[in-house]
């Protein structure tokens, strides 16, 4: 069974879809551990529900991909960035080379890069006017949200929306794909060619 560390910044929702997905059967992995760069998290509460392990890294302090690394390396096979707000940098990416994943809520290259977090997402593809935003899996690499991508999802941008009013939708559709996309791992169906991802199905 593939084991995973779900890293979290915040509410948690993806955390909670991830949970959900294993008790309906649909997503065969177990969740070690949830880790969190901040103490007032939402979804370690949710973690701890479960009698998941919980752990919080110092986002001030230098070392803490190296503290992440250290809770993760041996543990787990796949790192999940679900909401992770910390910048994961040095020995981790390359020891956990296409083991880390994150969720980005735009369509990768669109919305996306350093400051590019949160509601500021959807109001820089609000305000650009796109029909189609949308959310990303992709591996993390040395940059920010530069990683090869593993899927997306369209999401369509109406006349009347706000920022808030297209996180919404969106969200409701990363809580779909970041499940699939572990999932893909689950079952071992993901090769890569350098930058194109493929998803082997059967
Ligand atoms: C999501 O929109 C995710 O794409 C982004 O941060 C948000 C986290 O939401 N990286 P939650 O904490 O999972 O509710």
């Amino acid at each position: 069974m593939l084991k995973i560390a779900v890293l979290i910044s915040g509410n948690g929702s993806n955390l909670q879809a991830i949970l959900d997905s294993i008790d309906s059967g649909i997503l065969k992995c177990s969740v070690e551990m949830v880790i969190s760069d901040r103490k007032e998290a939402y979804g370690l509460e949710r973690a701890k529900q479960r009698n998941i392990k919980t752990y919080i890294v110092n986002r001030s302090e230098k070392n803490i991909s190296r503290e992440i690394l250290e809770l993760t390396l041996g543990k787990v096979q796949l790192i999940v960035l679900a909401g992770f707000l910390s910048i994961l940098k040095g020995e981790i990416i390359e020891k956990f080379r296409n083991r880390i994943i994150n969720i980005h809520p735009s369509l990768i290259p669109a919305f996306c890069g350093k400051g590019m977090y949160g509601v500021k997402v959807h109001e820089a593809a609000v305000s650009y006017g796109v029909k189609y935003s949308g959310c990303t899996v992709h591996f993390v690499d040395e940059g920010t949200d530069s990683g090869a991508i593993i899927c997306q999802k369209t999401v369509p941008v109406y006349n009347e929306d706000t920022a808030e009013t297209l996180q919404k939708r969106v969200l409701v559709e990363e809580h779909k794909l970041l499940p699939k996309a572990i999932n893909y791992f689950a079952e071992d169906k993901i090769r890569s060619e350098g930058r194109k991802v493929f998803v082997i199905e059967e």
